[in-house]
């Protein structure tokens, strides 16, 4: 062996949903054998050394007994978690000429004692670093290679340990490549019948409310009874919903592949999410963040449903925290160190009981809360975040008969169609700005697409007086009335669009 080698090895690391680059230098010198990994590692990196040297030492190759330095550049960034074992132990072997990898190649992967490569979190993020690299090929844990292979124009190589991954790369066994993956939405279509709303008796009022905010895109609360199927109603809004195009699919995914959600048996996630954290989850579980910032409940529900079951329970400080994603549909992130952010645009579903028992309001069963109770119960939600909610309805309990009654209701499917055809209103009315739905415009936008009938107007003035409607209200009203309109193809907002929107503000 020479007196001094240095090997460089290409790996990655990912701030929030940004992939970076990273080199791994392996410097093999003469001198007192030793291990060191400097550039900002963490706890999990320093680890590494322990985890490569059983790891080569399994492997039928030789751990050099050298002068041993790995530096991890860019230095300034601080690199978390086990992915850099792979690119270590290869930058070893190659340092001591034991292997060649090819050139222009990335490697991820955690190892196991016994030379196991063990899967990563945020493969496609680093598979579309590749990508825009121009990286020819990713050698990745064999668990995340369908994910990796997501994203076309590069060659992933799945290693499944590293004896394996050195036969290939000393051309003694071939590893196959992964083949690209298929894109092809029509998985999408496969949703849980179980949550299908043609289960839901009774409820009219409900669905047409659900529907309303399905076609727009609006939040909702739900104030009722127990049992009276409000998270029934919550799960069944996915089932009307339009499936995710490719670019929303990506997204999606790489939120739940760098939370460690992603599914090897099917990568892509193509059913809009639902998520349904407990009243107990931290604000960090909620909204995100940690030391090394992860994806909290609500980007996790990008794109999809955040159901928030029993909204009352939830810590103050959690409901005000959602205060600003719900406006701004992204969440910022600030840590001593760094500032990241993650996508947020979810639909907010929020269930509640009307006082503490639960039967305030209900026609036969008496409710046992004081006044004082009832007040308490229903201030623990802040007005701005009640504000940010469209649609707030009633759900009351249904009679026996109705219950048990053999009633045909109506398919997700069927009210799924009216839905996808209000959003291609939408996406036509939007094209060429920022606002994907109804709910997302500006004032500007308000003015400009809610054209109102001489007869809407009145309405609208009257309202205004009487309930003491504030800017924001009426500006909400109008934007559940343009939905409400455009489930009935009308291309202006009539005053019986008008006063059904106004319906949805008034109960709750
Ligand atoms: N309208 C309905 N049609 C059919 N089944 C219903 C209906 N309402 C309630 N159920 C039945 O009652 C069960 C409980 O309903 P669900 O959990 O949706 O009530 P809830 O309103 O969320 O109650 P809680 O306030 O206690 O959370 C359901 O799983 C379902 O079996
Ligand atoms: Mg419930």
């Amino acid at each position: 062996m020479g007196v001094a080698t240095l090997a460089k090895i290409k790996s990655a690391a990912s701030i929030g949903l940004e992939p970076i680059l990273i080199d791994v230098e392996v410097d093999i010198s003469n001198g007192l054998p030793s291990f060191l990994i400097v550039g900002l590692p963490d706890k999990a990196v320093d680890e590494a050394r322990e985890r490569v040297r059983a790891a080569i030492k399994n492997s039928n190759v030789q751990f050099p007994t050298r002068k041993i330095t790995v530096n991890l550049a860019p230095a300034d960034i601080k690199k978390e978690g086990p992915a850099y074992d792979l690119p270590i132990a290869i930058g070893l072997l190659l340092a001591s000429e034991q292997i060649y990898p090819p050139e222009n190649s990335l490697f991820l992967g955690e190892l196991a004692l016994n030379g196991d490569v063990r899967p990563i979190t945020g493969a496609i993020l680093f598979a579309s670093l590749a990508q825009h690299q121009g990286i020819k090929t990713l050698y990745v844990p064999a668990a995340n290679a369908a994910e990796a292979a997501l994203i076309s124009g590069i060659e992933v190589i799945p290693a499944d340990n590293l004896i394996n991954l050195i036969a290939h790369l000393r051309r003694e066994k071939n590893i196959a490549s992964q083949p690209p993956a298929s894109l092809d939405p029509q998985s999408a279509l496969l949703i849980d019948s179980a949550f299908d709303l043609k289960h839901v008796a009774g409820q009219e009022h409900a669905k047409r409310a659900l529907e309303i905010a399905a076609a727009g895109r609006h939040n909702i609360l739900m104030s009722g009874p127990p049992g009276s199927g409000k998270t029934m109603l919550a799960k069944g809004l996915i089932t009307i919903l339009p499936p995710l195009n490719i670019t929303e699919a990506l997204e999606v995914t790489k939120i739940h592949s760098i939370s460690g959600l992603a599914d090897p048996g099917q990568p892509l996630v193509w059913i809009r999410p639902f998520r349904s954290p407990h009243h107990t989850a931290s604000a960090v579980a909620i909204t995100g963040g940690g030391n090394w910032p992860k994806p909290g409940e609500i980007s996790l529900a990008h794109q999809g449903v955040l159901f928030m079951d029993e909204l009352p329970e939830f810590p103050r400080s959690v409901l005000d925290a959602l205060r600003q994603p719900l406006e701004d549909r992204i969440v910022y992130i600030s840590r001593a160190a760094m500032t990241t952010s993650f996508p947020a645009n979810f639909m907010l579903v929020a269930a509640q009981n009307p006082c503490p028992c639960g039967y305030f309001g209900d026609p036969q069963k008496p409710c046992k809360c004081s006044a004082g109770q009832i007040l308490n119960y229903q201030k623990r939600v802040s007005g701005p975040l009640l504000d940010r909610i469209d649609l707030h309805i009633h759900v009351p309990r249904i009679s026996y008969e109705k219950l048990t009654g053999i009633g045909e209701y109506e398919s997700s499917a069927a009210i799924r169609d009216r839905v996808i055809s209000t959003w291609s209103i939408q996406q036509q009315r939007f094209s060429g700005s920022r606002t994907a739905s109804n709910s997302e415009m500006n004032t500007e936008q308000v003015k400009q697409y809610c054209i109102l009938t001489e007869d809407s107007h009145r309405l609208m003035r009257a309202a205004v007086d009487k309930m003491n409607l504030s800017g924001r209200g009426v500006n909400r009203t109008l934007k559940v009335a343009r939905t409400i309109a455009d489930l009935a193809k009308s291309p202006q907002v009539t005053a019986a669009h008008i006063a059904e929107a106004l319906s949805y503000r008034l109960q709750g």
